[in-house]
């Protein structure tokens, strides 16, 4: 799997803060900053030679758009996919919240493409709005698929806040081994979160399990029956001394202090964690969707 460029992921981030600082300072469900932010990344896409659909819906009595970006060939009945919500909160330009997510998964998708990536199973990225409003744009894509099209999707990966500054490294726990798991979750849960945790072993850190509530865009699929997986490196949570001792930081203190505030900004990065987590993403697409099915 590849490298993904930090430098590239960061860019992304310095786009996304300069869209908030222009319309109002965030990024916000039927504000400016959102379709801005949903444009920049289906331009992107389409441009690295994705087919991209800009999905809109209402909500509250505002338009909301989700990106929707196929990578063509693979498996048309073997679907990966690899979301983000690319919506922030009111108060802020919700840079960690999530354009670290949405960056993470944009610059993976675009290394897709510079590799020229021909994977067995087809890949589709998507980027959510309204997911601060109760994950509106990821529930109205899942009820609007056709039961036949919803079968065809065999994992999702989800990926919301992942630079926390005082970062922790959390896994989904699919499986519930860790007991945060409101139990296990879909057959195929436990596998994606083995494969996350392979990556974060590669390179020498250590996991934590964390709640697999539906507490984001992958709680309408676990609700139908797809497997899902995802990482995360903390929001309002308290570091633990413990969990200080295991990934530095400072414990007493919120993994993410700018959390749904107006300083969650560029420089509300840590940028080791934001490295890690892309990197993440892109061996859980590699692993997962370049696997040989057994014949
Ligand atoms: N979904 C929450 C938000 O956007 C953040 C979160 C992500 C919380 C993952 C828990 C687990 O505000
Ligand atoms: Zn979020
Ligand atoms: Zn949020
Ligand atoms: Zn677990």
């Amino acid at each position: 799997p590849p490298d993904i460029p930090l430098a590239n992921v960061k860019a992304h981030l310095t786009q996304l803060q300069s869209i908030a600082t222009s319309n109002g300072g965030n990024r916000a469900h039927g504000r400016p900053g959102y379709l801005a932010s949903a444009n920049y990344v289906k331009g992107r896409l389409d441009a690295a030679g994705f087919t991209t659909t800009l999905q809109s819906f209402t909500y509250s009595g505002a338009t909301g758009y989700n990106v929707i970006a196929d990578w063509p060939g693979g498996d048309p009945n073997d679907i990966l996919m690899v979301g983000a919500h690319l919506d922030s909160v009111t108060a802020g330009p919700g840079i960690n919240d999530n354009g670290s997510g949405s960056a993470a998964i944009l610059e993976t998708a675009l290394e897709v493409s510079r590799q020229a990536l021909q994977p067995t199973k087809h890949l589709r990225f998507a980027w959510w709005g309204a997911e601060e409003l109760g994950l509106r744009g990821s529930q109205f894509y899942v009820t609007n698929l056709a039961a036949t099209e919803r079968a065809k999707i065999k994992a999702y990966l989800n990926f919301d806040m992942v630079g926390s500054p005082n970062a922790g490294y959390f896994v989904y726990d699919g499986d519930d081994s860790d007991g945060v798991g409101s139990g296990p979750g879909p057959a195929g849960s436990a596998a994606l979160e083995r494969t996350l945790q392979d990556y974060f072993t590669s390179v020498g850190v250590q996991t934590r399990g964390t709640d697999f509530d539906g507490r984001s865009d992958y709680g309408p699929f676990i609700s139908r029956g797809i497997a899902a997986g995802g990482t995360f490196t903390g929001a309002e949570g308290i570091k633990s001394s413990a969990q200080a001792q295991l990934w530095g930081g400072t414990a007493g203190q919120a993994f993410d202090v700018c959390y749904h505030r107006a300083c969650d900004t560029t420089s509300n990065i840590n940028d080791t964690a934001l490295n890690r987590h892309a990197d993440a993403v892109a061996y859980a697409v590699w692993t997962i969707a370049t696997a040989v099915p057994p014949v």
